[in-house]
């Protein structure tokens, strides 16, 4: 066959060749690729008909599907195959009497036959415990404002941050400007800020009138923020402009490590917190958010997916009446874990520094502070953990580009 550029991929990403097609056999609903390593990767017929990348299937402008594939006049099936002069798998369909060629690049790093979980994952959940010598991993972002836009230097900076957010639910930044404000400039690096009530950006500070805690001098036990929404902000930041008061220690908690040990120790107590909904509440004079849902919500595969957890937030328990008695067993089975000392990193922030962690996983805390004995003031803002995957995926796409263009040298 002599095609020898290689095919559009129905994507805007890049795909280096990581190995070639040697063979490729084929019945009329499957194909069976044999790669240049070894491995052997099976494809259905539809699979590949859907994911085509010519402009019957995708819209080139978008490369969003345009194809509907009830529309076909049959099954999609395969009438022969081959492997073209630049290396792409070429199939004729039929009964559309249609050749199209897939991207060898493409088609591996899709390769569904072969897939596990954890290779799904962008970057793997480590939970880890705290203790007194325990630190958030940290890093310099001196340079990150003054680094252009989808720079190598600013790579240099959010790669390693958004691995630690995705990974260990928190990251924290030094060395930032302290001009109040920044940190929309900042967060805006990774994606666009969620607005709440408290507004685009927060600051937390000691102020009259408070509407939240956190605008006190008082502790905070450990909670998420906004577990009063429906969906509450998957990504926190809090940049610290000036602290100079006793106290205010700040206090981080991995909750899925506090959840793992609530199954471990007392099995009946995770089960009842992943099962009865509680109610959230936050009333205000001129707002009044409600939700009822778990403390530990599990994703489809009963992997942790978020904790819901702010005890100042609770309010009163709507639930069967049957399960009041054990869902206040288990409530304070998993506070008395959330006291223990092992969990916790504590540390005090530095004029500068930004922690930004994943506020449907992580639960923040912070001492009370003296509030005359100096200035303690942290702006906020929140994004979605949608946000940093993106961002990160625009990260490893920049490094497949990259690795492209060292190949075609
Ligand atoms: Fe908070």
């Amino acid at each position: 066959m002599t095609e020898t550029a290689l095919p559009l991929t129905p994507d805007y990403d890049a795909w280096p060749i990581e190995a070639h097609i040697l063979t490729v056999e084929s019945s009329p609903r499957q194909v069976s690729v044999r790669w240049s390593d070894g491995r052997v990767s099976r494809y259905h017929s539809i699979w590949l008909r859907e994911n085509a990348a010519d402009e019957t299937t995708v819209n080139p402008a978008t490369r969003e599907r345009i194809l509907d594939l009830s529309t076909l006049p049959a099954w999609p099936e395969i009438g022969s195959v081959g492997i073209d002069d630049s290396g792409a798998l070429c199939i004729d369909f039929v009964p559309e009497d249609r050749r199209l060629r897939f991207h060898p690049g493409w088609l591996r790093a899709h390769d569904y036959d072969n897939a596990t979980d954890a290779e799904a994952a962008l970057i793997p959940v480590t939970t880890w415990l705290g203790g007194p010598d325990e630190q958030p991993d940290s890093l310099d972002a001196s340079g990150l404002l003054d680094s252009a836009p989808g720079s190598a230097a600013e790579e240099a900076i959010l790669a390693p941050a958004l691995e630690s957010v995705l990974g260990k639910g928190l990251v924290r930044l030094r060395n930032l400007p302290t001009e109040p404000g920044s940190l929309e400039a900042i967060a805006r690096r990774i994606g666009p800020v969620r607005p709440t009530n408290f507004g685009e950006l927060f600051n937390v500070r000691a102020k009259p009138d408070p509407d939240s805690n956190a605008y006190t001098a008082i502790a905070l036990p450990p909670h998420v923020d906004l577990p009063t929404r429906e969906y509450h902000p998957g990504l926190q930041c809090l940049h610290c402009l000036e602290n100079s008061v006793a106290g205010g220690e700040a206090v981080m908690l991995d909750g899925f490590a506090v959840a793992e040990a609530l199954r471990e120790r007392d099995p009946q107590a995770y089960a009842t917190l992943t099962r009865v909904h509680w109610r959230f509440a936050n009333t205000a004079r001129t707002t009044d958010y409600v939700w009822h849902a778990p403390m530990i919500c599990l994703d489809t595969r009963g992997e942790l997916l978020e904790v819901r957890i702010a005890d100042f937030l609770r309010g009163p328990l709507q639930t069967a009446f049957e399960d009041v008695e054990p869902a206040y067993e288990a409530l304070m089975a998993l506070q008395r874990l959330l006291r223990e000392p092992g969990f916790a990193i504590r540390f005090t922030y530095q004029p500068g520094d930004l922690v930004i962690f994943d506020n449907r996983r992580l639960l923040h805390a912070r001492d009370a502070f003296e509030g005359d004995s100096g200035h303690r003031w942290l702006q906020g803002c929140y994004l979605e953990r949608d946000e940093i995957r993106s961002r990160y995926r625009m990260v490893q796409r920049a490094r497949r580009q990259r690795r492209i263009g060292a190949e075609d040298r």
